[in-house]
Parts: C-alpha cells; structure tokens; sequence
C-alpha cells in the first residue's frame, strides 16, 4: 500500500462537508487539482456514516479518468466501486456485473446487453415518447409544481418497469425499495437522518433482500409465461450451460433499478435547472428542437455529471501522473472533475445547449463497464425535453434543494414555474 504524497491539496475531498455542497462549489477544488496535483494521495474519507480503512488517489482530470476506465486489468472494479469497504458477496448481490473484472463481468454483461442494442431501445421509444407527453401536459396542465417529483421522477423507473416487465401490482413497492437503495448509497450524512435511523448499511441490506426477492417472484412467472420483456428473456438466458441463478437475476435487477433511475431523474433536474437560467437558449432551442435536442442533451448530462465518482482498485504498480500507484492502492475517478476540465472543453463552467463535440464523461470515461443504458437515458431525455420545447414558452425555476452526496450529484426539490405555449 502506498503512503502517500505530502500534498495537502484536495484534503477536503475526504470530507463530509465538502460533499455537502452542490456541485458549482465544489469546481473551484476541482480546477486547482486539475492544475496543480491532477492525482493526488487523500486520506482514508470520514463520510460520518461511511468509513473506510485506506486513503485513495484522486484523479481529477480527463486525460486520466479515461486512461484508467479503459485499462481494467491495471485497474480493476472488482475490489469494489465506491470509497467505503464493503463485503464484495454484499456487492455482488447488489450491484452484479459492475463490481466484477472479465471474464466474469464479460459474460454476464454480454447475456444482458440484448436488452439495449438500438433496435430494442427503439421498441421503447414510443411508449417513453407517449408517457413523456403525459408527464409533461400534466406539468403544464397545473402551470408548474416540483421539478423532481412532478416530472424528472415520473419517466425513468416507469421506463425501467416496462423494459422489465414489471406488473402494475409491484410497481409502487418497487419503487419504495429503490428510493431506500438510493438514498442509502448516497455516501453523506442525509440532513434528515435521525438517531433512529436503521442506519444506511442496514437500510441498503434490507431493501436490497426485497427487490431481490421480488426479481426472484418476477422470474418464475416470466419463466411459466414468457412475453416480450427483459425478464422473461433473462429468466430464460442460461450462462455456461445453466438459467441465471435467483441471486444473479437479482443484482441485474437492482442494478437497472439503481443505475438507471435517479441519474436520469437527476439529469433532468439539472437541464431544467438551466435552461431556466439561460432563457435565450430555451427561446433557441424552442425555435427548432430538431436542430439542438441531441447537442442539448449531451450538455445537459456534462452539466448534471449525475455520477460523480467511481473507484477502481489498482492490481499492480504503475505510474500515472507522476505518481507511482501501489498495487492494491485505492483510485478514485472523479467524472465531475473531468466534465469541467478546461483542456478539454471551452469554457467548461459555461452551460451551452450547443457544445459539440462533448466528450464528456456522464456515462464513464469509456472501456468495459461504460453505462449500459445510455441510450436509454438519452431517449428519455430527448422525449422529455422534446415535449417540454413544444409546449412550455418559459421555464421559471426557483432555488434547487442539493442532494448531500459524495456519489449522486442530486436534486431533492425544484420548484419550477410554466407558462404554457
Ligand atoms: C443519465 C443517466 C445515466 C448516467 C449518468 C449513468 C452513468 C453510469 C456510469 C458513470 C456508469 C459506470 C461507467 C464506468 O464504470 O465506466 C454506469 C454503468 C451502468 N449503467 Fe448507467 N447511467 C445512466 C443511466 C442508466 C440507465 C437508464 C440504465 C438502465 C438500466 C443504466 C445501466 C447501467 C449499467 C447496467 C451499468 C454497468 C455497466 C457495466 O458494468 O458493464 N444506466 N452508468
């Protein structure tokens, strides 16, 4: 294990009160590592709720997140993805594929990725289009209401129930657990988190075991009644020879359920949060919506960064950025950072619906566990924002309530005014 470097650069990374803050405060931080320590030794982070044994590298800039996202036999994910420590079987069982390393992750990747190649996501694409247009004439209909919950959190769990076949009977409990999941795993002290609290680990445990359990119930009816859903192929896919166990079939759940749902939710708080702040680019892109809704989604997900980290374990020593990393080292890949790194894009604390190109790192920074479900979130993101520029002339969007998190850069509240077209 490394000792680490003297600098004190960036300490406050380990800090819970730096993640208590939204993200435009946190640039400032940011922009210092990226030029003066881009991968720097921090001490071991104290989240209050989350602790974990060993300091970590932090790499802040662009260059280098995607350096380490496409070498996952130098760095790799299956020595867990986030900073606490946490038992792996307990990652495994609710996080699957992505806390494991090839050719485990390979196989089990490949066995679901059917679900999101082009053609399937076009199936889905008019329903999304439809229930989109829904959520938003209802936004409309009552002029206005809460961002987050009357229209970022309506489409993406919905999505994700249709995609998996999910019965309306089970929706509502399932949306409970996931909302549990997600908030457990946000890393930071919650404002409203009492002494009465389960405690989030066992809150994650608890919720977790019931999704799973629902997957399990889920597959052995898609198992006797097959239909054209996600499940009832998964419920049907054999790896090696045999059907996917009760276990796995849960981590794949839990993980669209969990990966998929606040990051798209968050995402769309975020665009609306700034298309409110720049109405000459809402008038713009209201103007021609076919010409700006793909560039304006790509900046609305580098504006969000709606993952802010992930970590990858070392599994030799190796230099980067003028450090030598130990093998078994901690590094952890800060996504916001290196959407705002300036080498890589113009005025990059500038919000611009037209940026192009935008390689930014929402999705990852490219290689083997690069997000499945992109092109899932964006065709929400496209028909959300679509419907929105044909019917909404001014977006009005009041003070944002940040999420405290060092994982999930989140919305919790936007109030949010409309003046229909
Ligand atoms: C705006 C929305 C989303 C964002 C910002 C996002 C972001 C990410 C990121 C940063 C990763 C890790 C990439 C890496 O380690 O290289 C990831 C992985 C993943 N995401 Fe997403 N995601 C989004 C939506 C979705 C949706 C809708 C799904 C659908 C189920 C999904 C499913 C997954 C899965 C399965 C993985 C693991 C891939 C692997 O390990 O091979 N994501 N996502």
């Amino acid at each position: 294990m490394n000792a680490g470097t003297a600098s004190t650069l960036g300490r406050e990374l380990s800090t819970v009160e730096f993640w208590s803050q939204p993200s435009w405060a946190r640039t400032a931080v940011f922009s210092e590592l990226r030029a003066r320590a881009p991968v720097t030794f921090q001490p071991p982070p104290n989240f209050g709720v989350v602790t974990a044994q060993q300091g970590y590298w932090a790499v802040t800039r662009h260059v280098d997140v995607m350096a380490i996202s496409r070498q996952p036999d130098i760095f790799c994910s299956g020595g867990g993805i986030s900073f606490e420590d946490q038992p792996i079987e307990m990652l495994e069982m609710a996080s699957s594929f992505i806390v494991m390393d090839a050719p485990r992750h390979t196989a089990l990747r490949r066995v679901v990725s059917s679900a999101f190649t082009p053609r399937q996501i076009a199936k889905l694409d008019a329903a999304i289009t439809a229930r989109a247009a829904e959520i938003v004439a209802e936004l409309v209909a009552q002029r206005g209401g809460d961002a987050v919950g009357d229209l970022a959190a309506k489409l993406p769990l919905w999505t994700i129930s249709e995609m998996m076949g999910v019965p309306e009977s089970m929706r509502a409990d399932m949306y409970d657990q996931v909302q549990i999941l997600v908030d457990s795993q946000l890393g930071a002290r919650r404002a409203d988190e009492t002494a009465e609290d389960p405690g989030p680990l066992t809150a994650q445990f608890q919720a977790a075991m019931s999704l799973a359990a629902m997957a399990a119930e889920l597959a052995a009816a898609k198992r006797a009644h097959p239909s054209d859903d996600v499940m009832s192929a998964l419920a049907n896919a054999e790896l090696d020879g045999a059907l996917l166990s009760d276990s796995q079939l849960g981590g794949i759940f839990l993980l669209f359920a969990v990966a998929g749902s606040d990051t798209t939710q968050n995402s769309t708080s975020f665009g609306i949060s700034a298309f409110s702040d720049h109405p000459e680019q809402w008038a713009r892109m209201r103007g021609n919506v076919g010409a700006f809704i793909n560039t304006a989604v790509e900046e609305i997900l580098r504006w969000a960064s709606p993952v802010i980290q992930f970590r990858r374990t070392a599994t030799r020593d190796v230099e980067l950025g003028h450090q030598t990393i130990a093998e078994g080292d901690h590094v952890v890949i800060f996504y916001e950072s290196a959407n705002r790194d300036d080498q890589v894009f113009v005025e990059p604390n500038h919000f611009d619906m037209m940026r192009n190109p935008n390689p930014h790192f929402a999705f990852g920074g490219g290689g083997p566990h690069f997000c499945l479900g992109a092109n899932l979130a964006r065709a929400q993101l496209r028909a959300l924002f679509r419907h929105l520029a044909e019917s909404v002339i001014e977006l009005h969007g009041g003070e944002p309530t940040y999420i405290a998190s060092n994982f999930v850069n989140g919305v919790r509240h936007l109030p949010l005014e409309v003046v229909p077209a």
